[in-house]
């Protein structure tokens, strides 16, 4: 990639030529790498849903949303399958799967606000018993385990932002990943940091690429790219 630089991710960075491949240095890291980041925004969040029932920002939008269901539908992903809201950020992502039938849903998220917004989001659409944990997907250490599908909408971008341990992040992202899907389980990644070729090259060892559904581009803390792709194991 143009402008890659050894300094951009700081102490994440290497000479591995394999590193040097993915070209991952392309962009620098962000405040939106960082949890704390994350806590301040879903805690003015929880305070507008409580205040006036906004849930907030849906990163990519609504219709990134419907891209996820349309493909799920014509996978035929069965509404009983273990799915998992990787970063579930407010849970809207959540809702709209258990309105479209999905009954075994779990989110999670390292930010405590998050959390609770989800939470509360859910409770108001009377889905109360949709699980939301807090926990660390980089920490979660065989705590998730045989899920049919795994989503990521913006969360492994968020990662890939962090100022510290960058590609130590990255690296844990795909074990935590391959630890919790099934054998033959599915991923559905949104993202807009990373090329279809650097998310292939992410996710190549133990993945085979299912399809690309296009989109319009979108910008997040780093460059634009049209770019969500899905994944199979
Ligand atoms: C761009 S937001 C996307 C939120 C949600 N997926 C959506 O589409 O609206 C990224 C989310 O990832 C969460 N996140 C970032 N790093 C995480 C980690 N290591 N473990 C769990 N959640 C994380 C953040 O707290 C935030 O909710």
């Amino acid at each position: 990639m143009e402008n890659a630089t050894d300094s951009t991710h700081g102490s994440g960075n290497t000479s591995d030529p394999e590193e040097d491949r993915r070209s991952d240095s392309d962009f620098g890291p962000s405040k939106l790498g960082t949890k704390e980041y994350w806590e301040n925004a879903y805690q003015k969040e929880l305070d507008t849903f409580k205040d006036i029932g906004d849930v907030g920002e849906i990163w990519f939008g609504e219709e990134s949303m419907s891209r996820v269901l349309r493909w799920m539908h014509k996978a035929k992903i069965p509404e009983d399958a273990a799915i998992l809201d990787i970063g579930t950020g407010n849970g809207a992502l959540l809702v709209e799967l258990a309105k479209h039938g999905y009954t075994n849903l779990m989110g999670i998220d390292y930010s405590p606000a998050s959390v609770e917004l989800a939470r509360n989001v859910l409770q108001a659409e009377n889905l109360a018993d949709v699980t939301v944990k807090e926990m660390d997907f980089l920490k979660c250490q065989g705590e998730l385990k045989d899920f049919d599908v795994c989503i990521d909408k913006g969360t492994f971008d968020a990662i890939s932002l962090n100022p510290e341990n960058t590609e130590q992040g990255k690296k844990l992202y795909v074990q935590a990943l391959k630890d919790s899907l099934k054998n033959k389980g599915f991923f559905a990644i949104t993202s807009c940091n990373w090329t279809k070729e650097q998310l292939l090259d992410r996710f190549s060892e133990g993945f085979e690429f299912v399809q690309e559904l296009p989109t319009p581009s979108f910008q997040f803390g780093g460059k634009t790219e049209p770019l969500p792709a899905r994944f199979g194991v």
